[in-house]
């Protein structure tokens, strides 16, 4: 009781002090002046920052041009770009953004096919597999060296549209060399804004299929003499598709749980990034995908062609020589579906 009344005196002596109520008025004063500052620097943070996500400053030919960005939210500025390329000018296009992207596969999983369909867009480069060079994978500094150049439009190939592109990557298998320096690889992605469209394939069985086929036409060279990974007539195709590769039953099991852990060990490395998961099965059947594919990219959507053809185009049982040991090795466990997949003619 005591210490409660103690309490209240003390307050009430307090606020009825003849000094207080002018102190406590300056308190007041200072306290809303300053509130007055922060709410002023708040804003003036927030402008500079619209100012930064809308316009952004580039030198072209001495002149600073400022390149507006449109429909984009302040989150999507990452993802934006305005090259520019020191061996030559975008000109008009100076001001055409440009996204960064790269496919993340692997062999015998249509990466090839897709390139070719993504380079019938005229707005969009994919440079193929520029990390099949052992020099330019040997560490990750060469590695960082040879993503800048791609992605400052500094890259030369057939497939380089350079001045009005408004996408360009390149395809990276996930055997050379991303998986050994993923981290580096990813906070790169993850800095410069670069979007992940990991391409793989739903049956591992035929993926291993036509890595063995294509392995026998590297010393075989079955069309005329000349080894082909892709081909663009049914011809070819039927030729490639006549050999049947026996599989090793030991080492298939392993073989196929490899494959998919290598899918899911780079999924987890690189699911930080913006990014699209791909199945070359959805990109035959679902007319979808490749819009999807386009929408992703922000590219114009448009029909996108190709001229290869595929080459394993008949059921699985018809494409492997002892399909039966196959069946029977692969029936009752998490893969025998593979088995079963439907046939698919584009
Ligand atoms: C961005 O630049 C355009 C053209 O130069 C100009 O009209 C616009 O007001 C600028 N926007 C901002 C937020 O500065
Ligand atoms: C910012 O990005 C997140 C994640 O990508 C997205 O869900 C959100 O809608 C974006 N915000 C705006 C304003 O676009
Ligand atoms: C696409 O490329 C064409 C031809 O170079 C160009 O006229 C057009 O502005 C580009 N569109 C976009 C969205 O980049
Ligand atoms: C990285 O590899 C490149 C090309 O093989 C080589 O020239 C360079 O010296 C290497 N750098 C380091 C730091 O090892
Ligand atoms: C790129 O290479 C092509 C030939 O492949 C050549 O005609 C063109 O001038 C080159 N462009 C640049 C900017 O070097
Ligand atoms: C092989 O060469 C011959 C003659 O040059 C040509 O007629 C034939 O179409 C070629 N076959 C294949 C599979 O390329
Ligand atoms: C499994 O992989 C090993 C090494 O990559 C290869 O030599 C072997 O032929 C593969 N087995 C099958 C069934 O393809
Ligand atoms: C099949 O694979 C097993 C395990 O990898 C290996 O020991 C064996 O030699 C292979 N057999 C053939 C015929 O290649
Ligand atoms: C293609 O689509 C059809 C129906 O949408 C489906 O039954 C079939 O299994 C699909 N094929 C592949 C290879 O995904």
């Amino acid at each position: 009781m005591r210490g409660i009344t103690m309490d209240s005196e003390n307050a009430f002596s307090f606020k009825s002090s003849k000094r207080s109520p002018f102190m406590l008025r300056m308190v007041l004063l200072f306290v809303v002046m300053m509130f007055g500052v922060y709410i002023g620097f708040l804003c003036l943070k927030q402008t500079t920052v619209q100012m930064e996500s809308t316009n952004r400053s580039i030198v072209s030919g001495g002149a600073v041009t400022r390149c507006e960005i449109l429909n984009s939210s302040p989150n999507e500025t990452i993802f934006v770009h305005f090259p520019q390329p020191k061996t030559y000018s975008r000109g008009e296009c100076a001001c055409t953004p440009v996204r960064f992207f790269v496919i993340l596969s692997m062999q015998r999983s249509g990466s090839g096919w897709f390139e070719t369909l993504l380079n019938s867009h005229p707005n969009i480069s994919s440079h193929g597999e520029i990390f099949s060079v052992k020099q330019r994978k040997s560490n990750i500094s060469s590695i960082l060296m040879t993503l800048d150049s791609v992605y400052s439009l500094e890259w030369n190939n057939s497939a380089a549209k350079n001045e009005c592109l408004s996408a360009v990557g390149f395809k990276w298998m996930l055997n050379q060399a991303i998986m050994v320096y993923h981290r580096q690889i990813a906070n790169y992605f993850n800095w410069k804004g670069v979007s992940v469209i990991f391409l793989f394939r739903r049956n591992l069985l035929r993926k291993l299929v036509s890595v063995l086929a294509n392995a026998y036409d590297k010393e075989a060279k079955q069309l005329n003499g000349t080894h082909k990974s892709h081909v663009h007539t049914k011809e070819e195709a039927e030729v490639l598709a006549s050999f049947k590769p026996t599989l090793n039953t030991t080492s298939l099991i392993p073989n196929l749980s490899q494959v998919e852990r290598i899918m899911v060990d780079s999924l987890q490395h690189f699911k930080s990034a913006r990014h699209i998961i791909l199945y070359y099965e959805d990109i035959i059947n679902n007319s979808r995908a490749l819009s999807n594919v386009q929408e992703f990219l922000k590219v114009p959507v448009r029909s996108l062609q190709s001229r290869q053809v595929k080459i394993h185009a008949r059921p699985l049982s018809e494409q492997i020589e002892n399909w039966a040991d196959v069946s029977t090795t692969l029936r009752g466990t998490q893969y025998e579906h593979f088995l079963n997949h439907r046939n698919y003619i584009p």
